[in-house]
């Protein structure tokens, strides 16, 4: 789940590509490098880590009329300068930067480089070495008859050394997105990589692109393709670091975002949505859910309010949805959760759905991503753009989201439930953490228990505090302690409570007893005054609002321990692969 970019026109190139890349960084971070004509030969500049080193130790002097970029998140081939992208065929005619996964690598190296070894641990080196095994005098040819080898997904960008005055690209499955400026034309694999553009052009799956003075595009048979360019309606929003990170900036944002919800989807407190979407909601008879990481937990929070509306309902993880037969019954509602809306397992899933279209509704923060691309029942989560890789606002607006369709269906009107939602918010802010940082820190053991829904944010606790402390943590029900989990309690353990049902706080206080016999260390957050944080009891959303805390207690645990909170390892924004 990389990030790529072309440059085709009179800028300064250099300078495109770098803050093309920063704009990307969200989609891999793990190295860079970029490629520009230099007295007629292509020269790269690469390192590992962040755009901004790349930026610092490669100020460029010179002017190329075309560059290529690429930010990496490493899925083939272990993070080292020698598999960062832009990447040259063997006799360095060609410089490649890819996006994808080429699935069939093995076999293609095996039948067309039998013996031959290769300069990277990369699958997308052996793109660009069929292309030159292939070449013959019509470059976008040659790439169009590659890619009928490949299997998998990629997005291209191509230089030929021979040709210093057009780009070539590639794209299937991975995105890719032409802008025009003035003389300029960009492409690149995110809106926000293309300078403002006024014009867009989306391309579609198997197509290719030649990119210079004029632009030609080619279909999957290789006919010219009209290309109709749209305006593009992207707001730019200000992305400042006014707070020391995104991620605290973002868990801040919060209760704006509860605004601007109740401003776009209430009218007099009653639920109110498009009618397409209405029409959807009127005419089903079982609900799937089917999301990954944060938003699949929004998906099992869904769960719960259908089951209090007496309509069945399941959820998915994304990548299992795409490699299951789902068994859907005769008038799904398929409900798709993606901040991103590029998340790689949910596009397969939806294009493998492609009979039930009509039927799908995605939630999303994206609305020029390539799943709104696709669907045309889209509700939006009006969080604006989300930086840090942890996802926290994009939860709350897919919960709250997920909430107002419950009171839609129910035809409940809105009650004081979202103010004090925010009042509670704006307590947990003011809350010092110091406490339970010290207790998770000094853990050996750090688990998460909750019963009903509690469980379920457990999940989302959970996941937040490994994927930015790097600490192992684990999610369980609290009913299942004397099942197993059990035998894990001892000095070491520190046990996070979750406690925001009600109805469940008895059997979570004999648990509770059962886990301190063990001598584990306790600590609670809920609705019961022998919490050691108490939270306001606001029904359905209390668990909303314990998210929140975990939310705060993960970042200053990851501060504590002096980790990139915003850009932790191994991980990136959107999940293309
Ligand atoms: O963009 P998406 O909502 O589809 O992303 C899904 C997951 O990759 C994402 O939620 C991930 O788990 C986050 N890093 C969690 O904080």
């Amino acid at each position: 789940m990389c990030g790529i970019i072309g440059y085709h026109g009179l800028e300064k190139t250099s300078d495109i590509l770098y803050s093309s890349l920063l704009k990307m960084e969200y989609r891999g971070y793990d190295s860079c490098g970029i490629a520009l004509f230099k007295n007629n030969k292509v020269s790269i500049y690469k390192n590992i880590g962040r755009v901004s080193k790349l930026v610092t130790n490669n100020p460029i002097t010179f002017d190329s009329l075309i560059g290529i970029g690429h930010t990496r998140w490493a899925s083939c081939g272990e993070v080292s300068l020698r598999n960062a992208h832009p990447l040259k065929s063997f006799n360095k005619q060609f410089t490649l930067v890819h996006n994808g996964v080429v699935e069939n690598v093995e076999y293609l190296k095996e039948k067309y480089f039998h013996d031959v070894i290769f300069n990277t641990d990369t699958d997308s080196e052996v793109i660009i070495c069929l292309i030159e095994k292939f070449y013959h005098e019509d470059l976008l040819k040659t790439i169009f008859q590659v890619c009928k080898l490949i299997e998998g997904s990629y997005s291209l960008i191509i230089i030929d050394e021979n040709d210093p005055n057009n780009l070539y690209c590639a794209k299937n499955k991975a995105p890719l997105i032409i802008g025009k400026k003035g003389f300029s034309t960009y492409v690149a694999s995110d809106i926000q990589a293309l300078h403002d553009s006024p014009l867009i052009y989306h391309m579609e799956d198997l197509t290719f692109a030649k990119i210079g003075k004029d632009i030609i595009i080619k279909d999957q048979f290789f006919n010219d393709k009209d290309i109709f360019f749209m305006p593009n309606l992207i707001e730019n929003e200000p992305i400042k670091m006014k707070d020391e990170s995104y991620m605290l900036k973002e868990i801040y944002e919060q209760q704006e975002v509860i605004q601007r919800l109740k401003a776009k989807y209430l009218i007099h407190n009653e639920v109110t949505f498009q009618d397409n979407i209405k029409n959807l909601l009127q005419d089903f008879d079982e609900v799937f859910l089917i999301g990954c990481g944060t938003s699949y937990h929004a998906c099992l929070i869904a769960e719960e309010f259908f089951n209090k509306l007496n309509i069945p309902s399941r959820s998915y993880v994304g990548s299992e949805a795409s490699i299951n037969n789902l068994l859907f019954s005769k008038k799904p509602l398929i409900i798709v959760i993606s901040q991103s809306g590029e998340t790689h397992d949910l596009i397969k899933t939806v294009d493998l759905l492609s009979n039930y279209k009509n039927r799908i509704l995605l939630i999303t923060n994206e609305k020029h991503s390539s799943l709104a691309f696709k669907l045309d029942h889209v509700l939006l989560m009006e969080a604006q753009k989300e930086v840090a890789v942890a996802s926290t606002k994009t939860y709350l607006a897919s919960y709250l989201l997920l909430y107002f369709i419950y009171l839609y269906i129910k035809k409940e009107p809105l009650k004081q439930e979202l103010d004090i939602l925010y009042h509670a918010i704006g307590n947990a802010q003011s809350i010092d953490y110091t406490h339970i940082v010290e207790m998770i820190i000094k853990a050996k053991k750090i688990m998460l228990m909750g019963r009903g829904i509690d469980y379920k944010v457990a999940l989302e606790g959970s996941l937040k505090l490994k994927e930015i402390s790097y600490l192992p943590t684990e999610a369980y029900l609290s009913g299942e302690l004397k099942h197993g989990t059990m035998a894990l309690m001892d000095e070491e353990t520190i046990v996070i409570g979750l406690m925001s049902n009600v109805n469940t706080i008895n059997l979570m206080k004999g648990n509770i007893e059962e886990i301190k016999s063990r001598k584990a260390n306790v600590y609670l957050l809920g609705c019961d005054k022998i919490c050691d944080v108490f939270c306001v009891d606001i029904s359905m959303l209390s668990p909303l609002l314990l998210v929140v805390y975990m939310q705060l207690i993960s970042y200053y645990t990851a501060k504590a321990l002096g980790n990139n909170v915003d850009f932790p390892r191994n991980l990136a924004k959107s999940v293309t692969v």
